[in-house]
């Protein structure tokens, strides 16, 4: 060999061993990148568990704040929100009522025909819209008018609907799903907004009163006969269609809960009259706080981030506007702490771009190679090429989120029901009769709304597992959690109808 075969043969050597050093490099690189993705991983764990221990404390919490809740004004973190709704629709509601459903990223029009039965709805209308997004941060008239001239178009379309007789005039029950202080089923104030709104010269301002006057502008004759939280829509809808109905749950943009009371537990409003000895009392539950919920640096950072810091803390680690963006936050920290997403996503520091049904179609995704979770990575956050092993991590975090979601709901549930004696641990209701015999356990419903528990099956199986661990087999099969469907709109033409000055309907003592 040559000279110039030597350094030739000698610099194919050194060539050689630098790309083995690279590849050696990468390797090493990728391990203890990997390795730190695995830390994060672990600690995300760490930070969400909820082992049954923990969820009976969060339930003794709840139990406790919806004490002090009644107790006193500013007693608790969570309102308890007097609902002056006393009866609870019965099925003898009959006629042709309105509703109006506002809360979240859509509003709809209703037109309902109760026949006079226990679900006997004969005829439903429903015109669905989504809310401008500006107008969700604009001021109350611009709302306001634009949620009357929509309702107006939906009276004017109508055919084969009756005009209401002499001195009559069409009713309307207006769902409103944000926190207001009431003193009549009719009418009350906003208390602060949620979910994304923020029309700030609305807070303080009488709800139905806002919208008598823009129906007035546009020249609609109707009057708000019941104003209603959607849980107390839903509540209605399901005592209407199973008498055992005794609260409701929201979990879907918001969560929230509404539930039967008895008007002496209500201490904060001493000498309340109410027909029927009880009251529904808007929770707030998004509002619950307690040092046992299980906490993370991404509920601290979303939380920071957020419009309404040290708010709706509950919400913020159960609810869909959340959730999505929990899991952003995790991915991003991933991708930060090594490259197993490849370069750094720009589109993983936009806040809210990763919505909650994209993590459950991920979450549920069962292609073998989990195409569905590599699409949405793709076509939303713009991270392609993942691997099958990154793309499985990217479930194990929507599974983590996602399953401390449903079961702290599940623990939220389950202090109602110890709060009304329904949990099986005490008072008139417990299993077990001190000499051991079986009590009779009254049967118990809960209705239960929202895309996260109806649309989200992984959800809806933590949801319901959580239950029977927190509550034992025996107590647990004699609860049942029923999902109902638009309670937030039917049930509030429901209470119109259960309200009306006119109707002939009647309300069940509850
Ligand atoms: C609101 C509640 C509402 C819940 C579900 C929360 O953000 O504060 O009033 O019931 O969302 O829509």
């Amino acid at each position: 060999m040559g000279k110039v075969g030597v350094a030739l043969a000698a610099g194919c050597a050194v060539a050689a061993c630098v790309v083995a050093a690279v590849m050696v490099g990468r390797t090493v690189r990728r391990r203890s990148g990997w390795r730190r993705v695995l830390r994060v991983l672990e600690e995300l764990e760490e930070g969400c568990a909820t082992p049954v221990g923990r969820l009976r404390q969060v339930v003794d919490a709840m139990a406790v704040e919806m004490h002090a809740g009644l107790a006193s004004e500013g007693g608790s973190k969570l309102k308890m929100l007097l609902t002056f709704i006393h009866n609870l629709p019965t099925g003898n509601e009959k006629g042709i009522y309105y509703a109006l459903d506002l809360g979240g990223t859509n509003f709809r029009v209703l037109r309902v025909k109760l026949g006079g039965e226990r679900s006997s709805i004969t005829e439903l209308d429903v015109d669905r819209k989504p809310i401008p997004q500006h107008l969700m941060t604009s001021t109350t008239e611009e709302l306001f008018d634009f949620i009357a001239t929509s309702l107006k178009d939906f009276v004017e379309k109508e055919e084969n609907v009756p005009e209401p007789s002499q001195g009559e005039r069409r009713e309307l029950g207006f769902t409103f799903s944000f926190p207001f202080k009431q003193i009549s089923s009719s009418s009350g104030t906003l208390i602060k907004w949620t979910k994304g709104f923020s029309i700030e010269d609305m807070v303080g301002r009488d709800v139905s009163q806002c919208l008598q006057e823009a129906m007035s502008r546009k020249g609609l004759d109707m009057r708000v006969t019941a104003l209603i939280n959607d849980t107390v829509g839903t509540l209605a809808l399901g005592h209407y269609h199973d008498e055992d109905t005794v609260a409701a749950v929201i979990i879907g943009t918001g969560t929230n809960a509404c539930y039967l009371e008895r008007a002496d537990a209500i201490i904060k409003c001493q000498g309340l009259l109410t027909t029927s000895g009880s009251m529904v009392v808007n929770m707030e539950w998004g509002n619950f706080w307690s040092s046992h919920l299980p906490r993370t640096s991404y509920d601290v950072d979303l939380d920071a981030d957020s419009p309404n810091p040290n708010d709706q803390g509950f919400e913020k680690m159960i609810s869909g506007m959340y959730l999505g963006d929990i899991v952003r936050r995790v991915i991003l920290r991933m991708s930060l702490e090594s490259d197993v997403f490849g370069l750094i996503s720009s589109k993983l520091h936009v806040p809210f771009i990763l919505r909650t049904p994209m993590i459950a179609a991920m979450h549920e995704d069962d292609s073998p190679n989990l195409e569905e979770v590599g699409r949405i990575l793709q076509d939303t956050l713009e991270i392609s090429e993942v691997p099958l092993n990154v793309r499985k991590l990217v479930v194990k975090v929507c599974d983590v989120v996602t399953c401390r979601a449903a079961r702290l709901a599940a623990a939220g549930i389950v202090g109602i029901l110890k709060k009304i004696g329904r949990d099986g641990s005490g008072g008139i209701t417990n299993a077990k009769s001190k000499g051991g015999g079986s009590m009779k356990m009254k049967r118990t419903v809960v209705a239960v709304e929202g895309g996260l528990y109806t649309n989200y099956t992984m959800f809806r199986e933590y949801l319901n597992e959580a239950m029977v661990q927190i509550l034992g087999d025996d107590v647990a099969s004699h609860v049942i959690i029923k999902a109902t469907e638009d309670g937030s709109g039917i049930g509030a033409s429901l209470l119109a109808a259960s309200h009306s000055a006119s109707s002939s309907s009647t309300s069940s003592g509850i």
